[in-house]
């Protein structure tokens, strides 16, 4: 049993609270835009009232690139997800949701079905943090799923979600929380339930040279990245909720290509940093640069 003061959810509440971050900056400063992730935040009137500034600031010392590489995953499926839905996906399904709340966000059209996959206890915390007018939402199902013990299809089939309809799944932030054997479960479940259409699939993983070699996860001349590779998993581990599966880039390619998936695109924030925080003057040097986490987008 873990001695967390969080109930299953301190690192989806660590992830929005990035996301306040970010949004705190404004308009002209900012890479992405989350006005609910305050709402499942503990302390999120005194991060307001600190504001940007001091947060990041703060967020640096702890470990530079941090947040800039939460953000950058954030903004990167913000872009896969309009994109896909302007191109008509008719469906979605978000695997270990969290507090995302792109569903809510994101100006997608109303025609396409949300399921959002999570443990019972952080989605009911979600639902009673959500305002109201919210919680109701038509084309939004809410999908309570533990991939360590539960099977994902009878859950969503039971839900609604159509094997005939294009579908984008997403697992973001997850695969280093779950068992390599409840990843390739979950896999061989997506595989089978999106084989009548076409389907794409993004997930991010965690680095194995995070252990084994961690300053190749970090930019040249980065201070400390052993130490700092420590930190985060005590934090992780701290929340109650330790990283546990690593991933080489073959794996993640031999697990998706024996499902019938082929890479498109496996970038990390090094790739990145350009791309979103040039435009609003916040580009990171490379000593700054938090390139542990992958980003792979696959279709079948
Ligand atoms: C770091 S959070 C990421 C949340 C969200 N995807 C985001 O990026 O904001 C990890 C999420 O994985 C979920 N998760 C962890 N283990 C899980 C499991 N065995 N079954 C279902 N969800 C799980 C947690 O509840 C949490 O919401």
């Amino acid at each position: 049993m873990s001695n967390s003061i969080f109930a299953k959810d301190g690192t989806a509440q660590g992830v929005a609270k990035q996301r306040l971050i970010e949004t705190i900056a404004g308009p002209d400063k900012r890479v992405i835009n989350d006005p609910y992730a305050s709402h499942f935040i503990m302390g999120a009137g005194l991060m307001k009232l600190m504001g940007h500034r001091l947060n990041s600031w703060l967020a640096k010392k702890l470990a530079p690139g941090f947040h800039e590489h939460i953000i950058s995953r954030t903004r990167f499926l913000d872009d896969l997800i309009e994109k896909s839905a302007e191109e008509g996906v008719e469906q979605y399904v978000i695997l270990g949701a969290g507090y995302d709340s792109r569903a809510h966000r994101l100006a997608l059209p109303s025609s396409l079905n949300i399921f959002e996959v999570d443990q019972p206890e952080v989605q009911s915390r979600k639902l009673n943090k959500l305002p109201k007018e919210l919680s109701n939402s038509e084309n939004i199902t809410y999908v309570s799923v533990d991939f360590a013990h539960q099977s994902l299809t009878e859950r969503l089939l039971n839900a609604g979600f159509d094997q005939t309809k294009s579908t984008i799944f997403t697992l973001e932030g997850v695969t280093q929380y779950i068992t390599k054997e409840a990843f390739n479960m979950t896999m061989k479940e997506i595989a089978m339930l999106s084989r009548e259409a076409n389907s794409i699939f993004f997930l991010s993983y965690v680095n194995e040279l995070l252990n084994t070699n961690p300053k190749d996860c970090f930019g040249m001349g980065y201070k400390n990245p052993e130490k700092k590779a420590k930190l985060i998993k005590n934090l992780s581990a701290k929340a109650g909720e330790p990283w546990i599966s690593f991933y080489s880039a073959e794996e993640i390619e031999s697990v998706l290509s024996q499902n019938g998936y082929s890479i498109k695109e496996n970038v990390n924030f090094e790739d990145l940093n350009l791309l979103y925080f040039k435009s609003v003057g916040r580009t990171l040097p490379e000593n700054q640069i938090f390139k542990l986490e992958h980003f792979v987008t696959a279709k079948s």
